[in-house]
């Protein structure tokens, strides 16, 4: 697959097929991940990286919890969002979230429908590999825009292999029982989970695609010779 193929095929994949991933594949795209670029060469990203029974023991700790526990869970380490988060920012976050329960038929006003579906983020969407980003508490802004852009390496990567992903954040709402579940040492921090595996092309909530501003919404350009 060439580099514009694994761009334009990446999106975030919310139905997996139960095919494992053999942890040879899992490591190659944990290692070559690692050439994503850091300000200093710091590589601020540690990787805690499960499948098989960690996968089911950590989900098994979390699936009765679903039920009381969301959509707060135990409240972000982190500020995930803006706050107030102003337009366009508000507009396409709403869009998005519009798209994604419309594919699967649950109307806004559900709300027991759409805390089901959010709740598959703790399934890992069914994925049969996960990875936890983690950062050092003390790193700045500079140390997270670097392991923003190791997990979108981590995505093209996966597509090479012909595998899908989802980043999730929901992960960070329950970063106490991950905090204990990997033993995570006091001085890191959760980033941000993301399942890795085989796509379910059936799922309709794999079927549709997250629309994008147009070029001149977010970037100008100047002094090119046409
Ligand atoms: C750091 C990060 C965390 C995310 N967390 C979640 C999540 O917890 N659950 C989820 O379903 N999607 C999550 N997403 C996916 C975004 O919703 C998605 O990237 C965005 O809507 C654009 O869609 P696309 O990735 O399909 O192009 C996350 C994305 C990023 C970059």
């Amino acid at each position: 697959m060439d580099i514009f193929d694994a761009v334009a095929s990446r999106y975030s994949c919310r139905a997996f097929l139960p095919t494992p991933v053999p942890e040879k594949t899992v490591r190659d795209i944990v290692e070559r991940a690692a050439r994503a670029p850091s300000a200093g060469n710091l590589q601020p990203w540690r990787i805690y990286a499960i499948a098989g029974k960690r996968i089911e023991a950590l989900k098994a700790q979390l699936r009765p919890r679903m039920a009381t526990e969301l959509p707060k869970g135990e409240g972000t380490e982190y500020q995930i969002y803006p706050n107030p988060m102003g337009d366009p920012y508000r507009e396409r976050s709403f869009t998005v979230g519009e798209l994604l329960y419309q594919s699967i038929g649950v109307p806004r006003a559900d709300k027991p429908a759409r805390y089901r579906q959010y709740a598959r983020n703790y399934e890992f969407f069914g994925a049969p590999v996960a990875l936890f980003l983690a950062r050092e508490k003390e790193h700045g802004a500079a140390q997270w825009a670097d392991i923003g852009g190791y997990l979108q390496t981590v995505a093209l990567l996966a597509r090479g292999h012909g595998l899908h992903t989802c980043p999730q954040q929901a992960w960070v709402s329950f970063h106490r029982t991950v905090r204990a579940f990997l033993d995570l040492p006091d001085h890191l921090m959760i980033y941000s989970g993301l399942a890795l595996g085989y796509e379910d092309p059936a799922a309709a909530i794999n079927g549709w695609r997250s629309p994008r501003a147009a070029l001149d919404d977010f970037a100008s350009f100047d002094g090119f010779e046409s």
